[in-house]
This record gives C-alpha cells, structure tokens and sequence, in this order.
C-alpha cells in the first residue's frame, strides 16, 4: 500500500468535531495542530447538500481557528453507519476468501450489497476449525458520499477514510502499546464499542446510548435546566457518595442498561470466536471524563478499566499540556487517523 503523507485526521461527532494534525507519522509522531468545533445540529451523516456544506463550514472554522494548514485528511465514518462483522471459514483456503466472503456478507449485510463499499482484513487463522479469521466491514457508498462532498466544500483533500473503532485500534496500539482490549468511546449520542485481540480489530459495535441521554435523566429526575443538569453530571457523576448519592441514582438506569449492553457485545464475541474476551478496558471520548466512570465500568463489568491516553508516544508541546491534561481521552479516534501511514 501507498505511504501516506503527514495529514489531519478529523473525527465526526454528533457533539463536536475534532482534528489532530501530526508530523512525522512513521518516525516520531509530534503534534503540529489540535482543533475541536461543536457541530451544527442534525447535519451528521445527512444526504442534504445544504447540511454537508454547514459541515464544511464548520471545518473551515475550525481550520482558522486552530490555523491548520495541510489540506490532507483521513477521515472516520461514524460508527453507527458502518456494519463490521467477524467471520470464520472453515477449509476454505486464502485465494478462495473473496468469492466466500462475498457470499457470507449478503447473510449479515441488511442493504444490497451494491449499495455497500465493502472490505475484508484477515485477522488470524483458527487451527483447530483449519479456518482463516476475517473481519469483513461494510460502509453504504452513499455515507461515503457524504463525507466526499463534505471535503469537497471545505477545499480538503480526503487522501483515506476509514471507520471510527480502526483508527481508535491504532491509536490505543501505537500510543498505548495496547493489542488486547475492550475500547469503549462515549460520545453524545452512542457509545462505540470494539474489541482489540493480537492487535486486530476483531469486533464493534454502536450502542444508540450515550452522554447526552445521562443529562437527560438528570433533567427529568430534577427539573433541571438543561445546562444545570450537565454540570452536575460533569461535576458529580458517578460518585456514589456525594450529594447522597442523587445524581449517581439518576444515572444509574442508563448507565446499567449501557453495561447491559457491553455484557451482550462481549458474550457475542466469546460465543462467536470460543475465546476469552480481554479483561482490559480502555475508556474514550468526552463523555469517559464522566467523574467516578473507570470505578464504575471496573466493578460492573468486573474488569479493568482505566481512562485512555491516546498521547502516549506522540510529542506534545507544552501549550497544548493543559488541554491535553484535561480531555486527551478525546482524541483517540482523530489521533489513530491522524496516525494512518498506509
Ligand atoms: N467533563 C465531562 N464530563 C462528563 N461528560 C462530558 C464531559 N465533557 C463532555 N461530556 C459529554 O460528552 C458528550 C460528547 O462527547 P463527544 O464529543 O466525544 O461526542 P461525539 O463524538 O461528538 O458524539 P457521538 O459519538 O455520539 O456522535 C456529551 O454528551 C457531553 O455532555
Ligand atoms: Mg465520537
């Protein structure tokens, strides 16, 4: 494969987006740039041009404002647009994986498949099944679209674009050393959810509950404001001993339903590969700043799980520190972009 070129990796969220502009990728990464911009309500993944192009407008400020030069970007398709699917093919030999594959992914695909840009890694071989490991992810052309256009308004060089959990893999894999791990990334809308093993993406999935729906309880449950209730949940969280223990008991329904569903993502895994699941958790996103978030994963899922730093192994200047030192689990996904070198 073509090397890249140092570039902008830039991540879509329905909350904000952010760009991570790196240099010397393949060497010794440093960061040149860092920009984030709230995005303009309901344009994510919209057909409209009129949205794509409040998209774009919003990249253009964010480039003025973080003074980002390079045209160059590798951008993410939002998680919940894409489908991933690990499969296995028992006696099926590797010249022969296209044809299988092909047939396989119009079981697990629910739109036809020449709508679908579709792609194939092989992740491993199963010994006992004499079976290659494939993870097949599939994109619709038309989200692919979107973003073409989006880069297309806002004078971008889209130069490789790739999903959301790959660019966190590398990102926990280069920063972090990490090759087996659960990676959750909490976003506004959805929390993503991936599984590393052998440094392979091997499983994802977007569950539709995310940090915005916390906030939501909080009003509900208190009449709050809005922003009054988003400050009590950045400020108290899931602490279960402060203001006695309110606000942790209005999260607690959404959040347990959400640990429900990591549960099933995880028993799907070990049912589908008959192997253990990684016991390590690495938690991303803005919403992983969450206070009392890692203790609470930890003991309801009974693993290990701490808040990612996606920094580690990248240079940093020092005015970037304070930033940094505050939300840098944010970055993760534009970072593992930022860090595609082929
Ligand atoms: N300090 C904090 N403590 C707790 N939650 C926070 C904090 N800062 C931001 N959040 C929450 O994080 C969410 C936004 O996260 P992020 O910017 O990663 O989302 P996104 O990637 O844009 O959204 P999505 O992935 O759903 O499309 C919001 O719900 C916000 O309330
Ligand atoms: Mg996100």
């Amino acid at each position: 494969m073509a090397k890249l070129p140092d570039h902008v990796g830039i991540d879509f969220g329905t909350h904000t987006v952010k760009a991570v502009e790196l240099k010397n990728i393949s060497t010794k990464p440093e960061l040149a740039n860092l920009g984030v911009q709230l995005t303009p309500k309901g344009v994510i993944n919209s057909e409209e041009r009129q949205d794509q192009k409040k998209l774009a407008e919003a990249l253009k400020v964010l480039y003025a404002n973080s003074k980002i030069k390079n045209v160059n970007v590798v951008m993410a398709l939002p998680e919940f647009s894409v489908f991933t699917r690990f499969l296995e093919f028992p006696g099926v030999k590797v010249e022969e994986l296209k044809k299988a594959v092909q047939y396989e992914a119009k079981q697990y695909i629910p739109i036809p498949l020449e709508q679908v840009q579709m792609s194939y890694i092989i992740i491993g071989f199963n010994q006992e099944k004499n079976a290659p490991r494939v993870l097949l992810v599939a994109a619709p052309r038309k989200t692919i679209e979107i973003y073409m256009n989006v880069a297309n308004f806002a004078n971008l060089d889209l130069i490789a674009i790739e999903t959301e959990s790959v660019a966190m893999g590398r990102a926990m894999f280069r920063s972090m050393g990490k090759k087996d791990c659960v990676m959750l990334d909490f976003g506004a809308n959805s929390t993503d959810m991936s599984i590393m093993t052998n440094g392979a993406l091997v499983f994802s999935q977007s569950i539709p509950i995310g940090s915005d729906a916390l906030t939501q309880s909080i009003v509900n449950t208190f009449n709050f404001d809005y922003n009054r209730a988003e400050q009590f949940k950045r400020g108290y969280g899931l602490l279960p001993n402060v203001v006695e223990g309110k606000i942790y008991n209005a999260l607690l329904p959404i959040i347990g339903s959400l640990m429900t569903e990591v549960r099933r993502g995880v028993e799907f895994y070990k049912n589908k590969t008959m192997s253990a699941a990684p016991v390590e958790y690495l938690l991303n996103g803005d919403g992983s700043l969450l206070p009392g978030l890692p203790e609470f994963v930890s003991k309801s899922l009974g693993v290990s799980a701490q808040i990612a730093n996606p920094w580690l192994n990248i240079s940093v200047d020092n005015k970037y520190k304070n930033i940094l030192s505050k939300a840098g689990s944010s970055y993760s996904v534009a970072i593992g972009l930022a860090l595609k070198d082929e």
